[in-house]
């Protein structure tokens, strides 16, 4: 696996840094909130894991799927709900926990899907952002790291259901895709 890697971005030491940091503006933001943080499967997940622990604030969980890309690297711009969300979330402060925006298709779905079920609010807490692939219009509360328009792998993220084991945030060789 580390073989199929470009480059290294984020460390598993800077990745726990900014863990904590994030933990402990959520546990403030949300004190007495008693928010859900729902997570997208399955790119979330590990982020979710390690966030979740880093919260010191009574917090429950929830996963919802959502499919947007194929085996392939590009979006197919067709997003499907494969796991739907089955908390009510009505009047509840929801805090969505997501691994990456490229073209931000995903996000803006799953927002307009869950502001539908009327929550108290709804915010979203993202691990990578393409700042160069999509319209600067999606309001990001929590960021841990900007990353390039490349293709990223590790840390919950996968190319073809691989590397999402890696402890690292890295760029995966384009050999390994082209
Ligand atoms: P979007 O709808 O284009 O923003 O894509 C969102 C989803 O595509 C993310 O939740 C990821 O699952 C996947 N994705 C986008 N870019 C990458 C990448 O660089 N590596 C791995 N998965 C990615
Ligand atoms: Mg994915």
């Amino acid at each position: 696996m580390h073989y199929d890697i470009e480059k290294i971005l984020y460390s598993e030491q800077a990745i726990q840094q900014k863990v904590e940091e994030l933990g402990k503006k959520i546990s403030r933001d949300y004190k007495d909130k008693n928010p859900i943080l729902i997570s997208i499967l399955k790119g979330g997940v590990v982020f979710l894991a390690d966030i979740m622990r880093a919260v010191s604030i009574p917090i429950e969980i929830e996963f919802m799927g959502v499919a947007s890309y194929g085996n392939s690297t590009k979006s197919t711009g067709v997003v499907q709900i494969t796991k739907d969300c089955n908390i009510d979330i009505s009047n509840r402060h929801v805090l969505i926990i997501e691994d990456i925006v490229d073209t931000g298709l995903s996000l803006n779905y799953i927002l307009r899907y869950l502001q539908g079920k009327n929550p108290l609010s709804l915010n979203i807490c993202v691990l990578l952002d393409k700042v160069d692939t999509h319209e600067p219009d999606i309001e990001m509360a929590y960021k841990a790291f900007d990353v390039p328009d490349e293709f990223i792998v590790g840390y919950g993220l996968d190319y073809d259901e691989k590397y999402r084991n890696l402890p690292y945030i890295g760029i995966l060789k384009k050999e390994i895709y082209q």
